[in-house]
């Protein structure tokens, strides 16, 4: 081990990554000497910059939009959940040089519904709307879980068909359009769309929730999203953004890395106290 170790998340856009502040407090908690920087990479250099970090002595790098797909490929070896994910946020340097690539973000997801909101998933019908890479990123760990029944909404619906099928193995899990979600009531909906950036909210039914039913949106911001809102309005028993799945998949990347997992609630706690603040 070097004095500092060096950390770095590459993303574009990355101005506004939370990951070098979750990661310095990470280690000042653990009493881990390393760096972790933020680093805009251009969108067609990612390889390239991935292999110029670790030849540099990087020991592990978080991966965000637009190359989780990208780290994926650069990997020398994958975990079992970064192959069902088809995607990489963590590669972390191995002891015999190779680069191993793994995706924290389902296990983040867990984590935070379960232990910090203590929302219930096991027997539980849940919908999950979007059917993109954050949705195949968090199916896995979800349906580990055991709900009842996983149905995958999404505008475009030939994609969650496509989803269903890959993850059927898991347990049970259909796939339908926006348009056809009908009278079925859900305990938990998780909205993983990108609609939420646009201000947008994907069609949803108004009933479409149990009385005890929980929506959580993948986002994060200072503002309830339009999804938290449509939740709020349609009588939530709890409502939350993805602050900490944030915190939580940064949490098992530490892990991979230093070997000791940081506790999450300060580093939550002090994120929404800023957003809040800048609001
Ligand atoms: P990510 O990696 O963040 O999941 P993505 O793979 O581009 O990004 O997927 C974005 C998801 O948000 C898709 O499910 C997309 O629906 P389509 O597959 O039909 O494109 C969904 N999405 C984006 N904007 C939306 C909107 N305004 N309403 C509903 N769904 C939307």
């Amino acid at each position: 081990m070097t004095a500092t170790d060096k950390y770095a998340v590459f993303g574009n856009p990355i101005k506004h990554s939370k990951s070098p502040q979750i990661h310095r407090a990470f280690a000042q908690e653990t009493q881990q000497q390393l760096s972790y920087r933020a680093h805009k990479v251009d969108v067609d250099k990612f390889a390239d910059a991935a292999k110029s970090f670790f030849d540099n002595g990087g020991k592990g790098l978080n991966i965000t939009v637009p190359f989780k797909i990208d780290a994926y490929n650069f990997a020398d070896e994958l975990s079992g959940r970064a192959r069902l994910a088809g995607a990489v946020n963590t590669l972390a340097l191995q002891e015999d040089g190779k680069i191993y690539g793994d995706n924290t973000d389902g296990a983040g997801l867990v984590r935070d519904i379960c232990e910090n909101l203590g929302w219930e998933v096991t027997n539980k019908r849940v919908l999950l709307l979007g059917a993109g890479g954050a949705i195949r990123g968090v199916l896995e760990p979800l349906m580990k879980l055991n709900p009842s029944h996983v149905l995958i909404a999404n505008r475009t619906v030939e994609k969650a068909q496509k989803l269903a099928r890959d993850f059927s193995e898991f347990g049970s899990v259909g796939a339908c359009s926006f348009k056809a979600l009908n009278a079925n009531q859900y305990d938990l909906i998780i909205n993983g769309t990108s609609a939420s950036l646009a201000g947008e909210l994907p069609p949803l039914p108004s009933d479409a929730l149990t009385d005890e039913g929980c929506c959580y949106d993948m986002m994060y911001s200072a503002e309830p999203t339009p999804f938290m809102r449509w939740g709020a309005e349609s009588a939530a028993w709890a409502v939350s953004d993805g602050l900490g799945m944030l915190v939580e998949q940064a949490a098992e990347s530490f892990c991979i890395w230093r070997g000791t997992r940081p506790t999450t609630r300060a580093v939550i706690d002090a994120i929404r106290e800023e957003l809040e603040a800048c609001n």
